[in-house]
């Protein structure tokens, strides 16, 4: 028998994503994303998020439909990112995927969003290795955790304390007069500048930071760091070498993310680190986790970028692995949780 046709739902932040997977493999992954209506605020509004969502969901249903050749009614199931989001964001997908699972008679699953970051990766390198460790670093989380089994079993390992990594690269790149969202700027603009021609702060490495926090990350006071270069560089009169700060700060935050992700697995023996999220697809990230971990005798698996920033199929096949096994679907009152914890 065929497997299992699988939708999934992602609104839980500025992208709507509608995925259709079966099995592991991937049907059709259509994404609409209101990224633009926000680059002026500088950040993501909750508010034109939600309508954004509203607005895109029917046709973005319909093209992932037209995409994958498939009818709503040969949907065996349907799955939606339950939280953590903006909370009037991840309503919009509920109520979508609510409405669907009592029109077509089919069983709805909540998901965790970091989950389905870490699930994504079938999509591309097959099943998840067990124990695996994951990274997931984008605009709204940076996280360690170990994952056992990603439909049950993802306990935290750490992180951040305050800014997540892609917030910090969004922010520098506002403070260097680059485009939002300024991770991908950044990484583009650091390919032509020197990492070590300026020192940034490597946020909790102290040896007595690393008492408490062994596995957290604190972006904020390299942010603050950042701005205090640039203003004193400013005040000088000098032009600020906008390729420079860029190369030296993204070498501090992927300096202590790999430290601090391969430190995680070594200590928990487990040798397959996975890193999901939109910071995944920075060049320098992908390239020093690669050496580093290949050091200890490490794999590294990071899902191709497109499958690393939010989208509808990390939903679908976290929903088709659901299935597969064999977990209890969700009620149909299932709530939006903002701050789900994994
Ligand atoms: O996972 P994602 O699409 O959305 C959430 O935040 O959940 O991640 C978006 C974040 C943004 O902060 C963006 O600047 C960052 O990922 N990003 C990058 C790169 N591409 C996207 N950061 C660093 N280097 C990149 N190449
Ligand atoms: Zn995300």
């Amino acid at each position: 028998m065929n497997e299992p046709l699988v939708l999934g739902i992602e609104t839980s932040c500025d992208e709507t994503g509608i995925g259709i997977v079966r099995g592991h493999t991937l049907l059709a992954d259509a994404v609409a994303s209101s990224v633009e209506e926000h680059a002026r605020f500088g950040g993501v509004v909750p508010e034109v998020a939600s309508r954004a969502h509203l607005e895109a969901m029917v046709p973005t249903l319909q093209r992932a439909c037209d995409d994958a050749g498939i009818v709503l009614s040969d949907v065996d199931a349907i799955a939606v990112t339950a939280g953590p989001g903006l909370a009037g964001a991840l309503l919009v997908g509920v109520a979508a995927a609510k409405s669907l699972s009592i029109a077509l008679e089919k069983p709805l699953y909540g998901v965790n969003h970091l989950a389905a970051h870490v699930a994504v990766d079938q999509l591309e390198h097959g099943a998840l290795p067990d124990p695996c460790l994951a990274m997931l670093v984008s605009g709204g989380h940076s996280s360690l955790l170990r994952v056992d089994d990603v439909t049950t079993s993802v306990t935290p390992l750490g992180a951040t304390i305050d800014d997540a990594a892609g917030e910090a690269f969004d922010k520098v790149a506002r403070l260097l007069g680059l485009p939002f969202p300024g991770g991908p700027h950044i990484d583009r603009v650091a390919r032509e500048g020197n990492s070590v021609a300026i020192d940034f702060p490597r946020g909790l490495t102290s040896r007595k930071d690393l008492e408490r926090h062994r596995f957290d990350f604190s972006f904020s006071g390299l942010k603050t760091a950042v701005a205090r270069w640039v203003e004193a560089r400013e005040a000088s009169g000098e032009p600020v070498p906008v390729a420079d700060v860029a190369a030296a700060f993204q070498e501090a935050v992927v300096d202590v993310l790999t430290r601090k992700a391969i430190d995680a697995a070594a200590s928990e023996g487990i040798e397959d680190i996975l890193i999901g999220g939109g910071v995944a697809a920075n060049s320098r990230l992908r390239f020093l986790a690669e050496e580093r971990a290949a050091a200890k005798g490490i794999r590294v698996r990071v899902p191709r970028p497109g499958l690393c920033t939010d989208n509808g199929a990390m939903v679908a096949v976290l929903g088709s692995e659901m299935v597969a096994r064999g977990r209890v679907p969700s009620p149909l009152d299932l709530p939006a949780d903002s701050s789900m914890p994994v």
